[in-house]
């Protein structure tokens, strides 16, 4: 009997950080596959709950001088490109009911830039990058993992005006760039982390069904931690049981 309780009041510590711990989903793709508009659709139908997005963007490192003088040749596709302990620390402070303060990403300076973006604990964090699924921690901290499959002809298309219009290059750069590193980038880092992905969604935002099913899942979920925050002791009958 003695044994029992012990069990029980670990498990009901257990339940009480499981039901404050937020929900966290990864979206990962190719660059200009549509992960934004992704995330974006997902935020809008959930518009009732507390999401917050947080983009792997954020977490590139600043160039030094040199690096600088020499853009063109830094491959911005590559993992070593991002901050990856900054990313983890942040996310463990939201997952411990923690503000943060995320970087201010500048695509044109290649730099952060002031001020930085407050982001509250929530009850959902949408973790979003080309490269969310490299490391093996931040995966971990995922509950559900979405991989936007895009065709590279239309991401290629899509990039090529996103970034004349919106980070001012010309199309020479962008091509350039392509060809040297974000395709073979694509190939070697970003195809390899579909197989960690729990859904797969072929043509992005375009693809309606795909979204709602997404969205509806999520709210289960978040019904069952609701529930837990109400009855901790349901989880702890359940386990027990299993136990
Ligand atoms: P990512 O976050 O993967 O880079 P985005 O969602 O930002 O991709 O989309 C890249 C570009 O393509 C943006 O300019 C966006 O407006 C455009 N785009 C995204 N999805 C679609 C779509 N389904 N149809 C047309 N344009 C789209
Ligand atoms: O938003 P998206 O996932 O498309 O952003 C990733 C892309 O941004 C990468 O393919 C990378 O080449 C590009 N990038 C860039 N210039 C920077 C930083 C990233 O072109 N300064």
């Amino acid at each position: 009997e003695m044994r029992n309780t012990e069990v029980g009041q670990l498990t009901a510590s257990a339940a009480e950080e499981m039901c404050r711990q937020p929900f966290v989903i990864g979206v990962a793709g190719g660059a200009a596959s549509g992960k934004t508009t992704v995330c974006d659709m997902i935020i809008q139908q959930l518009h009732d709950q507390r999401v917050v997005l947080v983009n792997q963007d954020s977490f590139y490192h600043d160039l030094t001088e040199e690096e600088l003088t020499r853009v063109h040749e830094y491959n911005f596709d590559h993992p070593d490109a991002f901050d990856t302990e900054q990313l983890l620390c942040a996310m463990e402070k939201l997952r411990h009911g923690q503000a943060v303060d995320i970087p201010n990403y500048d695509f044109k300076s290649y730099k952060n830039v002031f001020p930085a973006r407050r982001v509250n604990p929530s009850d959902v964090i949408i973790l979003e990058g080309i490269l969310i699924f490299h490391d093996p921690r931040i995966r971990e901290l995922m509950n559900m993992k979405i991989f936007v499959d895009t065709d590279a002809d239309v991401r290629l298309a899509r990039r090529i005006r996103r970034d004349i219009v919106e980070k001012g290059r010309d199309i020479a750069t962008v091509l350039d760039q392509y060809s040297k590193f974000v395709k073979p980038a694509f190939d070697d880092f970003i195809l390899p982390t579909k197989k960690y992905a729990d859904i797969i969604i072929p043509r992005g935002g375009d693809n309606h069904v795909a979204i709602d099913l997404i969205v509806q899942h999520i709210r289960t979920k978040l019904g069952q931690h609701d529930m837990c925050k109400i009855y901790p002791n349901l989880y702890v009958i359940q386990s027990t049981f299993q136990i």
